[in-house]
């Protein structure tokens, strides 16, 4: 099955957001990971609708939108019209869920829903297999730099015999301290896509980096 990179733009260097883009378009990437933060559901704020809309204008990949915000079903119309291809909302923030992701799906996007590093799989056990994506947060949501917590192996695995077990098409993603260190694991444990933000962006070389990480996860 193919395997995705996501470069996390949160890492990105915003006074030359297009510059990046650009190197992200002409990498060996395969989705843009865009985190929203509202400094309600998680500590930080990132970006909005605007940024949002300047990234797709320049974006030739799959538009990954991860959202860390509470109530998300406010703008689920808004987010499909500055672009997203996967929205994915939290678990932790959706009380209606089931009602969430159809919603996601109706509006003509894949639904994916993220856990926090506390939340357990078995909470997806009755949507599983709705779902077009799974996110495991591997650092707690909020910051970009973290360091990746070492847990994320066996709820990988987990997810993976869930998803066999419910004949689910859902795409495992992995998200928070992601490394050459730790990629190969995570690909092993059952991870169809890898998030990586100050991994890419603060490396000599983003676009090696990134080719690199694509090689260690295509067999
Ligand atoms: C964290 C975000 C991540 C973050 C990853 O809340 O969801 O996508 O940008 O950044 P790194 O790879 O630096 O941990
Ligand atoms: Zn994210």
């Amino acid at each position: 099955m193919n395997k995705f990179i996501a470069p996390s733009m949160l890492a990105a260097d915003f006074a030359n957001l297009q510059r990046d883009i650009e190197m992200i378009n002409n990498s060996k990437a395969d989705w843009f990971h865009i985190d929203v933060m509202d400094g309600m559901f998680v500590p930080n704020i990132s970006f909005g609708m605007p940024v949002i809309s300047a990234i797709k204008k320049h974006a030739k990949k799959i538009m990954d939108v991860h959202l860390m915000i509470v109530d998300p079903d406010r703008y689920i119309a808004d987010f499909k019209k500055v672009g997203a291809d996967i929205l994915t909302v939290h678990y932790e923030a959706c009380p209606h869920l089931h009602r969430t992701v159809q919603e996601i799906k109706r509006q003509g996007m894949k639904a994916g829903v993220s856990l926090n590093p506390h939340t357990p799989i078995a909470v997806l056990e009755d949507i599983i297999a709705d779902l077009d994506l799974v996110l495991i947060m591997s650092v707690n949501p909020g910051f970009g730099g973290q360091s990746f917590i070492e847990n994320t192996y066996k709820k990988v695995q987990q997810l993976r015999a869930l998803i066999e077990f419910s004949e689910s098409d859902a795409l495992i993603e992995v998200d928070g301290g992601v490394t050459d260190q730790n990629i190969e694991q995570l690909l092993e444990a059952g991870a169809d896509a890898f998030v990586a933000g100050s991994f890419v962006f603060k490396s000599e070389n983003p676009t090696e980096t990134i080719a690199n990480l694509k090689g260690l996860v295509s067999g």
